[in-house]
């Protein structure tokens, strides 16, 4: 199978990271407060508590690992927080911080109680994060002045700030990192039901109208998931403008959602690639996740970051210690035939 090019993968539907996102949608969209904020009933509950203690005692929140896939919220949840604790909130991206000084850049300019949101926390340089540790754990920073044997260490004290970080997965951060956060909240994928209410909220707040059946049906496909919803939304919007009269019907949603190659299940051409590439070149697995990503053009981390999880979740791919294997319910979905006739393997 050719390689996809890469305006091929930055368009499909269900890669939240690589699609370009309509910034000004995206901030209208984003809810500010908790109470806003749909489903993860249970972690609403926990921060309510930890975010209502940590104010009435009058201090900063403790550091917050927020972790899971791509587009279910965390950059949201993050902004909330700092709202509700009446906090500033300065943001920095895992890779963009290259050098150690970059964060002490950050951190030596923060005000007391302020939130430091990291995202992809995972993708820290090792040198950045020797900072981070006595910054989380004593509020301090340990500066090397001069080289060689003349070399001596400052300390100097930051303000009391909220480290609040975010990752796809949080095995892919380092334990003692792992381990100087107070709270880790992991976000799973949404019920269908908290899907339909964020649509029906999102078409009130675009003024679009749309009907029960419609929502319906672009809610199964949205891989259970805000961003994606609040995409396809908007595709099915646009072309509900196009080829009809701006309202969104059950037929103009589905109309527009083949359109955009996304079936009943929110699969994509490329979750349907990855699967076919298993079932048809490695007869269904166990393939190493290199593999798919060679006989793809996918990268391995977006396979595994973005597509498998909700592969996974859907019951389409198990992850062996041998490699991913596709199940029965993918041969059916597909409507492809096992080629090993075994039913052991399925
Ligand atoms: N619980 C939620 N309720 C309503 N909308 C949500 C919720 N979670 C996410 N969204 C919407 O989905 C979009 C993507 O969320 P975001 O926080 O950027 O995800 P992440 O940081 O996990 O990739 C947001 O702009 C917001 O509009
Ligand atoms: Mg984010």
């Amino acid at each position: 199978m050719a390689p996809k090019t890469k305006e091929k993968i930055r368009t499909t539907p269900a890669n939240p990271k690589a699609v370009d996102e309509d910034v000004v949608l995206h901030e209208t969209l984003r809810p500010r407060k908790l109470q806003e904020y749909v489903g993860q009933e249970k972690i609403k509950q926990n921060l309510h508590i930890l975010i209502e203690a940590a104010k009435h005692r009058k201090e900063p929140i403790e550091h917050v690992l927020l972790s899971g896939s791509p587009g279910l919220g965390k950059t949201t949840l993050a902004h909330i927080i700092s709202h509700e604790m009446g906090a500033n909130i300065r943001t920095a991206a895992g890779p963009t911080l290259e050098r150690a000084g970059d964060l002490a850049a950050i951190l030596t300019n923060l005000e007391e109680g302020d939130v430091l949101f990291i995202d992809e926390i995972h993708r820290l340089n090792p040198a950045v994060e020797e900072i981070l540790y006595p910054a989380m754990e004593e509020y301090a920073l340990d500066l090397v002045i001069g080289k060689g044997p003349a070399a001596r260490t400052l300390r100097i004290d930051i303000p009391k700030f909220t480290l609040i970080g975010a990752t796809t997965k949080t095995s892919l951060l380092a334990a003692p990192l792992r381990d100087r956060f107070g709270a880790t909240y992991h976000l799973n994928f949404y019920e269908i039901e908290d899907i339909r209410r964020i649509l029906e909220r999102s078409a009130r707040i675009l003024k679009v109208e749309t009907h029960p059946s419609a929502i319906e049906s672009i809610s199964t496909r949205a891989r259970r998931t805000p961003r994606i919803a609040n995409r396809l939304l908007k595709r099915v919007r646009d072309y509900a403008q196009v080829k009809g009269n701006g309202t969104v019907t059950a037929p103009i949603a589905e109309e527009a959602l083949n359109h955009l190659d996304v079936d009943v299940f929110g699969l994509d051409a490329v979750d349907r690639n990855i699967l076919e590439v298993i079932m048809t070149k490695f007869q269904g697995g166990p393939v190493g996740l290199n593999t798919i990503a060679a006989a793809t053009g996918e990268e391995m981390a977006t396979i595994e970051e973005v597509y498998e999880p909700f592969l996974i979740q859907v019951g389409f791919l198990d992850r062996t210690p041998r490699g991913r294997v596709a199940t029965k319910r993918a041969y059916d979905h597909l409507k492809i035939q096992h080629p090993k006739q075994s039913q052991q393997l399925l």
